[in-house]
Protein backbone atom coordinates (compact mmCIF):
# COMPACT_ATOMS: atom_id res chain seq x y z
CA UNK A 1 0.00 0.00 0.00
CA UNK A 2 1.41 3.49 -1.30
CA UNK A 3 -0.48 5.57 1.48
CA UNK A 4 0.63 5.78 5.54
CA UNK A 5 -3.23 5.31 6.51
CA UNK A 6 -6.45 4.34 5.66
CA UNK A 7 -9.13 6.85 6.32
CA UNK A 8 -11.26 6.33 3.73
CA UNK A 9 -11.54 4.18 0.68
CA UNK A 10 -11.94 7.36 -1.33
CA UNK A 11 -7.91 7.60 -0.77
CA UNK A 12 -6.62 4.43 -1.74
CA UNK A 13 -6.35 2.97 -4.77
CA UNK A 14 -7.55 0.24 -6.92
CA UNK A 15 -4.24 -1.25 -6.93
CA UNK A 16 -4.32 -1.22 -2.72
CA UNK A 17 -7.51 -2.84 -2.95
CA UNK A 18 -6.58 -5.85 -4.37
CA UNK A 19 -3.12 -5.92 -2.54
CA UNK A 20 -5.03 -5.93 0.90
CA UNK A 21 -7.76 -8.96 -0.61
CA UNK A 22 -4.42 -10.59 -1.75
CA UNK A 23 -2.95 -10.18 1.35
CA UNK A 24 -6.03 -11.09 3.07
CA UNK A 25 -7.06 -14.29 1.77
CA UNK A 26 -2.86 -15.62 2.28
CA UNK A 27 -3.62 -14.62 5.87
CA UNK A 28 -6.76 -16.42 6.03
CA UNK A 29 -5.22 -19.32 4.28
CA UNK A 30 -2.41 -19.76 6.65
CA UNK A 31 -4.34 -18.90 9.35
CA UNK A 32 -6.91 -21.91 8.97
CA UNK A 33 -3.83 -24.35 8.50
CA UNK A 34 -2.29 -23.31 12.09
CA UNK A 35 -0.44 -20.74 11.16
CA UNK A 36 0.09 -16.71 11.60
CA UNK A 37 3.33 -15.06 10.43
CA UNK A 38 4.41 -13.15 13.13
CA UNK A 39 5.79 -10.10 10.53
CA UNK A 40 4.35 -7.76 13.49
CA UNK A 41 6.83 -9.36 16.31
CA UNK A 42 7.84 -6.04 18.66
CA UNK A 43 5.01 -3.69 17.25
CA UNK A 44 2.52 -2.12 19.63
CA UNK A 45 -1.15 -1.21 18.30
CA UNK A 46 -2.93 1.71 20.25
CA UNK A 47 -6.78 1.10 19.87
CA UNK A 48 -8.51 5.06 20.80
CA UNK A 49 -12.27 4.06 21.14
CA UNK A 50 -14.76 6.91 21.93
CA UNK A 51 -17.62 4.56 21.34
CA UNK A 52 -18.47 0.65 21.98
CA UNK A 53 -17.54 -2.10 19.88
CA UNK A 54 -17.09 -5.88 20.17
CA UNK A 55 -16.05 -6.67 16.45
CA UNK A 56 -13.83 -3.88 15.53
CA UNK A 57 -11.86 -3.97 19.11
CA UNK A 58 -11.74 -7.96 18.97
CA UNK A 59 -10.43 -8.15 15.95
CA UNK A 60 -8.06 -5.61 15.33
CA UNK A 61 -6.94 -7.35 18.99
CA UNK A 62 -6.40 -10.12 17.95
CA UNK A 63 -4.77 -9.47 15.02
CA UNK A 64 -2.37 -7.77 16.64
CA UNK A 65 -2.14 -11.05 18.80
CA UNK A 66 -1.87 -13.59 16.02
CA UNK A 67 0.68 -10.99 13.81
CA UNK A 68 3.29 -11.27 16.88
CA UNK A 69 2.32 -7.94 18.35
CA UNK A 70 1.10 -6.21 21.00
CA UNK A 71 -2.28 -3.85 21.06
CA UNK A 72 -3.03 -0.85 24.25
CA UNK A 73 -6.95 -0.32 24.04
CA UNK A 74 -7.42 3.57 25.26
CA UNK A 75 -11.10 4.33 25.83
CA UNK A 76 -12.25 7.71 26.24
CA UNK A 77 -11.74 7.63 30.28
CA UNK A 78 -8.05 6.83 29.65
CA UNK A 79 -7.24 9.32 27.25
CA UNK A 80 -9.32 11.97 26.68
CA UNK A 81 -8.76 12.68 23.30
CA UNK A 82 -9.19 16.33 22.04
CA UNK A 83 -10.54 17.30 25.50
CA UNK A 84 -7.84 16.39 28.52
CA UNK A 85 -5.31 17.69 25.10
CA UNK A 86 -5.15 18.70 22.01
CA UNK A 87 -5.71 16.25 19.22
CA UNK A 88 -2.53 16.76 17.07
CA UNK A 89 -0.32 16.58 20.96
CA UNK A 90 -1.55 13.19 21.57
CA UNK A 91 -0.94 12.28 18.09
CA UNK A 92 2.72 13.77 18.45
CA UNK A 93 3.19 11.73 21.81
CA UNK A 94 1.37 8.40 21.03
CA UNK A 95 3.32 8.45 17.74
CA UNK A 96 6.90 7.92 19.85
CA UNK A 97 5.18 4.93 21.74
CA UNK A 98 3.53 2.88 19.46
CA UNK A 99 3.63 1.98 15.75
CA UNK A 100 0.26 2.13 14.50
CA UNK A 101 -3.15 3.94 15.54
CA UNK A 102 -6.28 2.87 15.20
CA UNK A 103 -9.44 5.60 16.61
CA UNK A 104 -13.44 4.73 16.51
CA UNK A 105 -14.80 8.30 17.08
CA UNK A 106 -17.98 10.26 16.34
CA UNK A 107 -16.40 13.30 13.84
CA UNK A 108 -14.24 12.32 10.84
CA UNK A 109 -12.04 15.17 11.48
CA UNK A 110 -10.84 13.85 15.04
CA UNK A 111 -9.66 11.16 12.16
CA UNK A 112 -8.01 13.19 9.61
CA UNK A 113 -6.71 16.04 12.49
CA UNK A 114 -5.24 12.41 14.12
CA UNK A 115 -3.80 11.23 11.07
CA UNK A 116 -2.23 14.55 9.64
CA UNK A 117 -0.05 15.00 13.23
CA UNK A 118 0.55 11.29 13.88
CA UNK A 119 3.92 10.43 12.07
CA UNK A 120 2.65 6.49 12.53
CA UNK A 121 -0.29 4.82 10.10
CA UNK A 122 -4.05 5.72 11.95
CA UNK A 123 -7.07 3.82 10.19
CA UNK A 124 -10.30 4.86 10.79
CA UNK A 125 -12.22 1.96 12.90
CA UNK A 126 -15.38 3.59 12.34
CA UNK A 127 -16.17 7.64 12.26
CA UNK A 128 -19.93 8.80 12.55
CA UNK A 129 -19.25 9.48 8.46
CA UNK A 130 -17.13 6.42 7.51
CA UNK A 131 -16.55 2.86 8.24
CA UNK A 132 -13.93 1.47 5.77
CA UNK A 133 -12.74 -1.40 7.44
CA UNK A 134 -16.29 -3.03 7.21
CA UNK A 135 -16.37 -1.98 3.36
CA UNK A 136 -13.45 -4.19 3.13
CA UNK A 137 -14.83 -6.61 4.70
CA UNK A 138 -17.94 -6.53 3.01
CA UNK A 139 -16.59 -6.90 -0.94
CA UNK A 140 -13.93 -9.04 -0.10
CA UNK A 141 -16.89 -11.61 1.47
CA UNK A 142 -18.93 -10.87 -1.62
CA UNK A 143 -15.73 -12.17 -3.76
CA UNK A 144 -15.16 -14.88 -1.65
CA UNK A 145 -18.54 -15.94 -1.93
CA UNK A 146 -19.94 -15.30 -5.71
CA UNK A 147 -15.64 -15.95 -6.71
CA UNK A 148 -16.12 -12.73 -8.61
CA UNK A 149 -17.70 -9.34 -8.11
CA UNK A 150 -19.09 -8.98 -12.25
CA UNK A 151 -23.06 -9.50 -12.29
CA UNK A 152 -23.55 -9.63 -8.68
CA UNK A 153 -26.43 -6.98 -7.50
CA UNK A 154 -25.73 -5.73 -4.08
CA UNK A 155 -29.01 -3.90 -2.77
CA UNK A 156 -28.28 -2.00 0.15
CA UNK A 157 -31.51 -1.66 2.15
CA UNK A 158 -31.65 0.84 5.00
CA UNK A 159 -30.03 3.95 6.51
CA UNK A 160 -27.83 6.31 4.51
CA UNK A 161 -25.16 6.40 7.15
CA UNK A 162 -21.56 5.76 7.78
CA UNK A 163 -21.86 2.14 6.38
CA UNK A 164 -23.48 2.94 3.17
CA UNK A 165 -21.14 5.73 2.33
CA UNK A 166 -18.21 3.41 2.95
CA UNK A 167 -19.98 0.90 0.91
CA UNK A 168 -20.28 3.28 -1.59
CA UNK A 169 -17.10 4.50 -2.26
CA UNK A 170 -15.52 0.76 -2.25
CA UNK A 171 -18.32 -0.64 -5.01
CA UNK A 172 -17.15 2.95 -7.09
CA UNK A 173 -13.35 2.26 -6.42
CA UNK A 174 -14.31 -1.11 -8.31
CA UNK A 175 -17.14 -0.49 -10.89
CA UNK A 176 -19.66 -2.18 -9.17
CA UNK A 177 -22.93 -1.09 -9.15
CA UNK A 178 -24.81 -0.80 -5.87
CA UNK A 179 -28.50 -0.32 -5.58
CA UNK A 180 -29.76 2.13 -1.85
CA UNK A 181 -32.97 1.93 -0.84
CA UNK A 182 -33.86 4.41 2.06
CA UNK A 183 -36.91 6.21 3.56
CA UNK A 184 -37.31 9.71 2.52
CA UNK A 185 -35.02 12.03 4.68
CA UNK A 186 -32.24 9.47 5.08
CA UNK A 187 -30.83 8.90 1.61
CA UNK A 188 -27.20 8.76 0.66
CA UNK A 189 -27.15 12.76 -0.46
CA UNK A 190 -26.75 13.65 -4.23
CA UNK A 191 -23.28 15.47 -3.50
CA UNK A 192 -21.75 12.38 -1.89
CA UNK A 193 -22.92 10.26 -4.75
CA UNK A 194 -21.57 12.85 -7.19
CA UNK A 195 -18.30 12.85 -4.93
CA UNK A 196 -17.90 9.15 -5.80
CA UNK A 197 -18.38 9.36 -9.70
CA UNK A 198 -15.26 11.41 -9.53
CA UNK A 199 -13.43 8.45 -8.55
CA UNK A 200 -15.29 5.79 -9.51
CA UNK A 201 -13.20 3.06 -12.17
CA UNK A 202 -16.14 3.37 -14.42
CA UNK A 203 -19.43 4.03 -15.19
CA UNK A 204 -21.22 1.76 -12.27
CA UNK A 205 -22.52 4.31 -10.30
CA UNK A 206 -24.86 4.15 -6.80
CA UNK A 207 -28.31 4.02 -7.55
CA UNK A 208 -30.59 5.75 -4.90
CA UNK A 209 -34.94 4.87 -4.56
CA UNK A 210 -37.09 5.44 -1.67
CA UNK A 211 -38.54 2.07 -2.56
CA UNK A 212 -37.33 -1.09 -0.63
CA UNK A 213 -39.17 -3.99 -3.36
CA UNK A 214 -37.71 -2.33 -6.39
CA UNK A 215 -34.13 -2.48 -4.73
CA UNK A 216 -34.76 -6.17 -2.98
CA UNK A 217 -36.02 -6.97 -6.60
CA UNK A 218 -33.51 -9.76 -8.48
CA UNK A 219 -30.69 -8.89 -5.62
CA UNK A 220 -27.65 -11.68 -5.36
CA UNK A 221 -26.79 -9.47 -1.79
CA UNK A 222 -29.52 -8.02 0.75
CA UNK A 223 -27.44 -5.60 3.10
CA UNK A 224 -28.81 -4.16 6.30
CA UNK A 225 -27.41 -2.19 9.02
CA UNK A 226 -28.69 -0.64 12.19
CA UNK A 227 -32.05 2.20 11.86
CA UNK A 228 -30.42 4.01 14.79
CA UNK A 229 -26.27 4.65 14.62
CA UNK A 230 -24.30 5.06 17.80
CA UNK A 231 -24.87 8.74 19.02
CA UNK A 232 -28.95 8.51 17.31
CA UNK A 233 -30.23 7.17 20.21
CA UNK A 234 -32.89 10.11 20.84
CA UNK A 235 -34.32 9.90 17.61
CA UNK A 236 -34.76 6.08 18.17
CA UNK A 237 -38.86 6.45 17.74
CA UNK A 238 -39.09 8.58 14.62
CA UNK A 239 -36.81 6.42 13.22
CA UNK A 240 -38.53 3.27 14.08
CA UNK A 241 -41.23 4.74 12.53
CA UNK A 242 -39.88 6.27 9.14
CA UNK A 243 -37.71 2.70 8.73
CA UNK A 244 -40.82 0.32 9.40
CA UNK A 245 -41.07 -0.52 6.06
CA UNK A 246 -37.34 -1.25 5.62
CA UNK A 247 -37.15 -4.59 7.32
CA UNK A 248 -35.07 -7.83 5.94
CA UNK A 249 -37.69 -10.29 6.07
CA UNK A 250 -38.96 -13.08 4.79
CA UNK A 251 -41.57 -11.47 2.36
CA UNK A 252 -38.75 -9.17 0.84
CA UNK A 253 -36.45 -12.13 0.49
CA UNK A 254 -39.09 -13.42 -2.08
CA UNK A 255 -38.14 -10.65 -4.41
CA UNK A 256 -34.53 -11.20 -4.66
CA UNK A 257 -32.51 -13.94 -6.39
CA UNK A 258 -33.12 -17.85 -4.89
CA UNK A 259 -29.41 -17.91 -3.61
CA UNK A 260 -29.35 -14.60 -2.40
CA UNK A 261 -27.08 -13.95 0.31
CA UNK A 262 -28.26 -11.47 3.69
CA UNK A 263 -25.67 -9.45 4.99
CA UNK A 264 -25.41 -7.36 8.37
CA UNK A 265 -22.25 -5.40 9.45
CA UNK A 266 -23.70 -6.40 12.93
CA UNK A 267 -24.86 -5.43 15.77
CA UNK A 268 -28.07 -6.34 14.50
CA UNK A 269 -31.51 -5.26 15.92
CA UNK A 270 -33.27 -8.53 15.58
CA UNK A 271 -36.83 -7.85 15.15
CA UNK A 272 -36.26 -4.09 13.41
CA UNK A 273 -33.85 -3.82 10.23
CA UNK A 274 -33.97 -7.48 10.43
CA UNK A 275 -36.15 -10.40 11.31
CA UNK A 276 -34.80 -13.60 13.41
CA UNK A 277 -36.16 -15.86 10.44
CA UNK A 278 -33.71 -14.12 7.99
CA UNK A 279 -30.61 -13.62 10.31
CA UNK A 280 -30.52 -17.14 11.65
CA UNK A 281 -31.62 -18.19 8.36
CA UNK A 282 -29.79 -20.22 4.98
CA UNK A 283 -29.12 -17.07 3.20
CA UNK A 284 -27.33 -15.71 6.50
CA UNK A 285 -23.74 -14.72 5.97
CA UNK A 286 -22.97 -12.46 8.74
CA UNK A 287 -20.84 -14.63 10.61
CA UNK A 288 -18.75 -15.21 7.69
CA UNK A 289 -18.70 -11.38 6.72
CA UNK A 290 -17.95 -10.83 10.99
CA UNK A 291 -15.23 -13.53 11.10
CA UNK A 292 -13.29 -11.61 7.84
CA UNK A 293 -13.15 -8.37 9.55
CA UNK A 294 -9.82 -10.38 11.46
CA UNK A 295 -8.49 -11.29 8.67
CA UNK A 296 -8.73 -8.22 6.12
CA UNK A 297 -7.80 -6.21 9.22
CA UNK A 298 -4.59 -8.55 9.47
CA UNK A 299 -4.19 -7.79 5.93
CA UNK A 300 -4.16 -3.84 6.93
CA UNK A 301 -2.03 -4.47 9.94
CA UNK A 302 0.68 -6.22 7.66
CA UNK A 303 0.80 -3.58 4.90
CA UNK A 304 0.54 -0.73 6.56
CA UNK A 305 3.01 -1.51 9.53
CA UNK A 306 4.87 -3.79 8.51
CA UNK A 307 7.80 -1.56 6.63
N1 LIG B 1 -19.41 -4.01 12.63
C1 LIG B 1 -18.74 -3.42 13.63
O1 LIG B 1 -17.93 -2.51 13.42
O2 LIG B 1 -19.03 -3.94 14.87
P1 LIG B 1 -18.58 -3.29 16.27
O3 LIG B 1 -19.32 -1.99 16.41
O4 LIG B 1 -18.96 -4.30 17.30
O5 LIG B 1 -17.09 -3.06 16.22
N1 LIG C 1 -23.96 2.44 11.58
C1 LIG C 1 -23.56 1.78 12.80
C2 LIG C 1 -22.48 0.80 12.53
C3 LIG C 1 -22.02 0.00 13.72
C4 LIG C 1 -20.91 -0.95 13.36
C5 LIG C 1 -23.13 2.82 13.84
O1 LIG C 1 -22.42 3.76 13.45
O2 LIG C 1 -23.48 2.69 15.00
Amino acid sequence: MKCKDLISIADISLADIEEIFHVTRELKEWHNKGYDEKCLSGKILGMIFEKSSMRTRVSFEAAMVQLGGHAIYLTQSDINLGKREAVKDGARVLSRYVNGLVIRTFGQEMVQELARYATVPVINALSDYLHPCQALTDIYTIKEKFGNLTDVKISYIGDGNNVARSLGQICAKLDIPLYVASPKGYELTQDFVAETKQYAAGNNVIHLSNDPKAVAKDADVLYTDTWVSMGQEAEKESRAQSFKNFQINAELLKLANNDVKVMHCLPAHRGEEITDDVIDGPHSIVYDQAENRLHVEKALLKLLLHK
